[in-house]
């Protein structure tokens, strides 16, 4: 692979930009109705390797192994093979292969915490207490007739506990009882799962996102976890004793090892937002667990300057030495961005300005399929969800369902998407909001996000550069600045100013800033470029790049 980091010895992750695929619903190729790896071959040319491409460096593909898709993927029932509904090992090897022709890297989805009940692994050790796999698992005896091992909730709602009649035991499943919980501290476990990372790294993957790694470590006497206020049964504890335990930081430490000996792959952790020390616990110490985290403070954030604020002035510090932040405000397991931000203002003028902030804070942006169209969240009725989480809280919570809808190519029937029917419906403003249209738009946001992915491609200081934040009189305003030191020993800045009212502002820059001139700004209405004085009045969440020192 060829090393497109603008910067040279700054490893490729820190400068790449990532695009996650739900392969359910990137592209259909057999009219099925359910996207599968061809669809996603057939579509790479959108993604990178032609001028006209979007400009990405990376693929995470959410789940694509063998699974009865009670959690549509996330419960794995062989980790070694590719599900019948999304093709074979061989259409992975040649998707793999046209995409490192492209220049681009892929990563896959590594669930380590759980696999499905269907696993050979769980049918063997449910078969009984003295079969080879017996400690597989996270087996317990009920604490009296009928009463559980311990009180533990599950993350998707009821206990975490189900009563196994073969065993006469209970095993433990942190999210759906679908999805038994292995025992990591069973030394044959880590095994079997290490052996399953060099499969795919040895078939050329280049790294892994890995799931839920909070739950890796628990306290396998089962003690209570002591109650406190909260909603609903999960929130209403104390998760001391299920999860955040040291041994998860072991675990990483471990895998990061086994990875050293490929010295490209990364590995990218879902650490929950509620993480011990934040997500920062999980870059390790002196770089000994995982290359980046995701930072779930700020993918759930509403559209505020001061929680972006906080990101720059009290998260990113917080990253060890070594580490690095990921900038990430949508995936399959939250509603989309642009409705997020834009429940009470002009959702588009937000995701314009939202996507400043994605490619030019400091930190590997990650893309959820769609969002660069302004893909909205769909309204769903009861009988079309599919997710048992978004069906167990329906109508209270919005679910993940609505963020999974099928990518919008086209304005045809299925959008391009399928010839035959979707798994799940298409938003109503498909006919609007798809890339044939987009691709023919100037103002789209589809050319937005090109262009800013070029400019940061072009610019060590927006890819790899330090920050600093400025503080101004407009409190609603978020000013930093991104600056590197080029080859020659120039200094190259870069100004970001971000508008977070649906008010015009009036800001003040401070003196120290020097030359001024106007890059970019999100808004369709703006003048697009030229020199500009140390004050400026911004439209309604409008966002700003200005380069300094011209
Ligand atoms: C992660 C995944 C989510 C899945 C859960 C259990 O949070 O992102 O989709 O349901 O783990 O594997």
């Amino acid at each position: 692979m060829v090393d497109i980091s603008p910067v040279a010895g700054v490893p490729w992750w820190r400068s790449a930009v990532f695009y996650q695929i739900y392969p359910w619903s990137f592209q259909d190729s057999n009219g099925d109705g359910i996207g599968d790896l061809r669809g996603i071959e057939s579509r790479l040319d959108y993604l990178a390797g032609t001028p006209a491409a979007l400009g990405v460096d990376a693929i995470w593909l959410s789940p694509i192994y063998p699974s009865p898709m009670k959690d549509f993927g996330y419960d794995v029932s062989d980790y070694c093979d590719v599900d019948s509904r999304f093709g074979t090992l061989t259409d992975f090897d040649s998707l793999l292969r046209e995409a490192h022709r492209r220049g681009l890297r892929i990563i896959m989805d590594l669930v380590l915490n759980h696999t499905s009940d269907q696993h050979p692994w769980f049918l063997e050790s449910r078969a009984s207490r003295r079969s080879a796999k017996a400690d597989w698992y996270c087996w317990a005896d009920g604490k009296a007739l009928f009463r559980r091992p311990s009180n533990w909730n599950a993350r998707f709602g009821g206990s975490s506990w189900t009563w196994d009649p073969s065993r006469r035991q209970y095993y433990l499943h942190s999210f759906l009882k679908e999805q038994p919980d292995l025992n990591w501290q069973h030394e044959p476990v880590r095994a079997a799962m290490w052996k399953v990372a060099r499969f795919w790294l040895d078939r050329g993957v280049d790294g892994f996102r890995l799931d839920a790694i909070n739950w890796l470590g628990k306290d396998l006497r089962w003690p209570n976890n002591p109650l406190r206020f909260g909603l609903r049964g999960y929130t209403r504890q104390d998760h001391r004793y299920d999860r955040d335990q040291a041994a998860a930081h072991e675990i990483m430490q471990e895998l990061r090892q086994l990875v050293s000996a490929y010295p490209d792959a990364v590995l990218i952790g879902e650490a929950a937002a509620d993480t011990p020390g934040g997500p920062a616990a999980f870059y390790g110490h002196g770089g000994d667990e995982l290359h980046l985290v995701f930072d779930f403070r700020l993918l759930k954030s509403p559209w505020r300057a001061d929680r972006f604020r906080r990101f720059l002035s009290e998260y990113v510090p917080a990253i060890p030495k070594g580490g690095w932040p990921t900038i990430v405000f949508s995936n399959h397991d939250q509603p989309r961005h642009i409705d997020r931000y834009g429940k009470d203002g002009d959702a588009l003028a937000r995701a314009r300005a939202a996507a400043l902030l994605l490619f030019t804070l400091p930190g590997t942006p990650f893309l959820y399929y769609g969002e660069e169209l302004g893909m909205r969240n769909a309204r769903l009725r009861y009988g079309e969800l599919r997710d048992p989480y978004t069906k167990r809280f329906w109508p209270f919570r919005p679910g993940r369902d609505p963020a999974r809808t099928p990518m919008q190519w086209d304005g045809s029937a299925q959008a391009g998407f399928s010839t035959g029917r979707p798994w799940l419906p298409l938003t109503p403003e498909y006919t609007r909001v798809n890339v044939e249209r987009e691709i023919a738009e100037p103002d789209s946001l589809l050319h937005l996000y090109k262009q800013l992915i070029a400019l940061r491609r072009a610019s060590a200081a927006l890819s790899c550069g330090d920050v600093s934040l400025l503080e101004t009189n407009a409190a609603d305003c978020l000013v930093y600045e991104r600056s590197a030191r080029s080859a020659d020993g120039r200094t190259e800045r870069m100004l970001i100013i971000v508008n977070f009212s649906g008010r015009q502002l009036d800001v003040n820059l401070p003196e120290r800033v020097g030359q001024t001139r106007l890059l970019l700004s999100t808004s369709c209405y703006a003048s697009q470029s030229g020199p500009m004085g140390k004050q400026m009045r911004l439209g309604p969440d409008e966002g700003r790049l200005i380069q300094l020192d011209v």
